[in-house]
C-alpha cells in the first residue's frame, strides 16, 4: 500500500528502489514519529479540527503502537514505503475512519523533518553523556600520571619535556570544545518544523506553537519553505559536530598507536586487549585504536557528504534528502561505539615510568637549560647559542615539575578549570527520552 496510491499499480522495482534502505533506517524514527503524531493530534483537537473522543481514541491507538515499538515489534512491512506510511496504516486498521484523520494538516515531509529533529536531539544528548564518560576517564588519567614525564614532539622529533598529565589533559580539553560544537548543533536542530506540511503550510487553522511546546522544542522553524531547506542544514551542523568529536578520537588513537610501538613503548595494554598475528608470534597489535582511527576518519568525511548531497537541490522537498538519514544515523552509532571501546581500553591502559631517563631524550631538556641561563641574566639569544654548542654531547640537568608553574604547563595542568568549562557546556544537553514525552502526552487521553 502506498499512501499516494490512486488506482494505478506502481511498478514494484520502482517502489523497491525508492524505498531504498528506509524500511530499516526508519525504525530509528518510529518512537519519535508516534510522539510527534500524539502532539499533532492534541493540537488538532484544541484547534477544533477533531473532537475530544477522536483525539482520545487516536492517543490510545498511538500509545499501543508506542509500546509495540518499545518491544521492537513494530516493523515496516514489505509493501510499505516508510515508517510514516506504516503508522498511518496501523492507525486505520485499529480505528477505521478515525484513524484516517491522523494525517490531517500535515505531510510526510514535515513528519520526517520532525522525527529526525527529535531523534537527533536524543542522539546528541546520548553522545554528550558518552563524551562525559570519556572526559572523566581522560582527566583522571591526566591527574594520576601527572608526574610521569614523556618527550613532547614537534615534526615527529623529540622536542621538549611533556608529561602524561599534559598529553591526556590535552584531549580532555579537546572534548570540552567538541561539546561546544555539539551544543550549537543541538540548538540548530531543536526547532519545530511540524505544520509546515510540504514546505508551503496548510489552510487548516493549525497551531504550530502548541506542538512546539508539547514536543519541547526551543522554538519553531517559522518560514515553511525554510523548514524544508533546513533539512540538510541541521544535518550539516550535526555532521560537523560529529566530525569534531571524530577528529579528537582519531588523533588520540594515532598517538596511542605510536606510543604502543616497541620503539616508543610509552604505554601498553594487557594481552586480552590487544590482538595477535596469525604468522608473527611476537605481535601485540593496536587493532582497536586503528579501527577507531579509521572509523572516525570516515566520520570526518561526513560534512562533505552532507554538503554534496544537498548542494544542487531546489527549494522544497527532493527525494535525495532521504539518503541523509542513513549517513547521519550511522555516524552517531559509529561515534558512540568508538567512545565506548575507547573508555574500556583506557580503563586498562598501562603507563611506563622513567621514559625520559633514556639518554635518547637528553636533548629535550636543552630549552630548559637555555631558560636556566636566562634566569641568571644571560640574554636569550646568547644563552641559546651557548646551549646549542653543548647540545651534541652533554646531558642536561633534568627539569622538575616545580620549574613549570604557568597555567597549562606540566607543573600546572589546570584540570579543574578545564572540568569547569566542560561541566558548564554539559548544561546544554538534557536527557529527555521518547518514553518520557510519550507518557506526558498520553495524559491528555485521561
Ligand atoms: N522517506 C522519505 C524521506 O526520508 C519520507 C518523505 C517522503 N516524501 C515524499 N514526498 N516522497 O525523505
Amino acid at each position: 500500500m502506498k499512501l499516494w496510491e490512486k488506482g494505478i499499480n506502481p511498478e514494484p522495482a520502482i517502489i523497491e528502489f525508492t524505498a531504498g534502505k528506509d524500511r530499516e533506517t526508519d525504525l530509528n524514527l518510529t518512537r519519535w514519529d508516534i510522539v510527534g503524531s500524539m502532539a499533532h493530534v492534541i493540537m488538532l483537537q484544541e484547534a477544533g479540527i477533531i473532537d475530544v473522543s477522536e483525539r482520545n481514541e487516536m492517543l490510545k491507538a498511538l500509545h499501543s503502537l508506542f509500546q509495540l515499538a518499545e518491544d521492537g515489534k513494530l516493523i515496516i512491512e514489505k509493501d510499505i514505503e516508510d515508517i510514516h506510511s506504516q503508522i498511518e496504516k496501523e492507525m486505520s486498521s485499529i480505528l477505521g475512519t478515525t484513524g484516517k484523520k491522523i494525517h490531517t494538516g500535515r505531510s510526510r515531509n514535515d513528519q520526517v523533518l520532525v522525527d529526525i529533529r527529535l531523534f537527533t536531539r536524543e542522539e546528541i544528548d546520548k553522545l554528550a553523556l558518552m563524551i562525559r564518560k570519556l572526559f572523566i576517564k581522560i582527566q583522571s588519567l591526566s591527574e594520576q600520571y601527572k608526574e610521569v614525564l614523556i618527550p613532547g614532539y614537534t615534526h615527529m622529533q623529540p622536542a621538549m619535556v611533556s608529561s602524561f598529565g599534559l598529553w591526556f589533559g590535552s584531549f580532555a580539553e579537546c572534548l570540552a570544545d567538541d561539546l561546544l560544537i555539539l551544543c550549537s548543533a543541538r540548538e540548530l536542530n531543536n526547532r519545530n518544523p511540524l505544520g509546515t506540511a510540504a514546505g508551503y503550510g496548510t489552510t487548516l487553522p493549525i497551531n504550530r506553537r502548541r506542538t512546539t511546546q508539547l514536543l519541547e522544542f526551543d522554538d519553531l522553524l517559522y518560514n515553511s519553505a525554510y523548514a524544508s531547506l533546513n533539512r540538510g542544514k541541521a544535518e550539516l551542523a550535526a555532521a560537523s559536530a560529529l566530525a569534531s568529536v571524530a577528529q579528537t578520537l582519531s588523533r588520540f588513537s594515532m598517538d596511542i598507536c605510536i606510543y604502543m610501538t616497541s620503539e616508543f613503548r610509552f604505554i601498553d595494554f594487557p594481552d586480552e586487549y590487544v590482538t595477535g598475528s596469525s604468522i608473527m608470534p611476537q605481535k601485540k597489535n593496536p587493532d582497536v585504536f586503528e579501527l577507531i582511527r579509521g572509523r572516525t576518519n570516515i566520520i570526518q568525511t561526513l560534512p562533505n557528504q552532507v554538503a554534496m548531497l544537498t548542494s544542487n537541490l531546489q527549494t522544497g522537498y527532493n527525494r535525495d534528502l532521504q539518503l541523509l538519514k542513513q549517513l547521519v544515523f550511522n555516524a552517531f552509532d559509529d561515534a558512540k561505539e568508538c567512545i565506548e571501546i575507547m573508555v574500556l581500553m583506557l580503563n586498562n591502559i598501562r603507563i611506563r615510568k622513567n621514559i625520559t631517563d633514556n639518554p635518547l631524550y637528553n636533548n629535550i631538556f636543552s630549552a630548559e637549560e637555555v631558560n636556566r641561563l636566562v634566569r641568571q641574566g644571560v640574554p636569550f639569544r646568547d644563552a641559546y647559542k651557548a646551549v646549542s654548542e653543548m647540545v651534541r654531547n652533554s646531558p642536561f640537568s633534568r627539569t622538575t615539575l616545580s620549574d613549570y608553574v604557568h597555567e597549562g604547563s606540566i607543573g600546572n595542568l589546570c584540570n579543574s578549570e578545564i572540568a569547569a568549562i566542560f561541566n558548564k557546556r554539559m548544561e546544554c544537553f538534557k536527557n529527555r527520552p521518547a518514553a518520557e514525552i510519550e507518557a506526558k502526552l498520553m495524559k491528555f487521553a485521561s
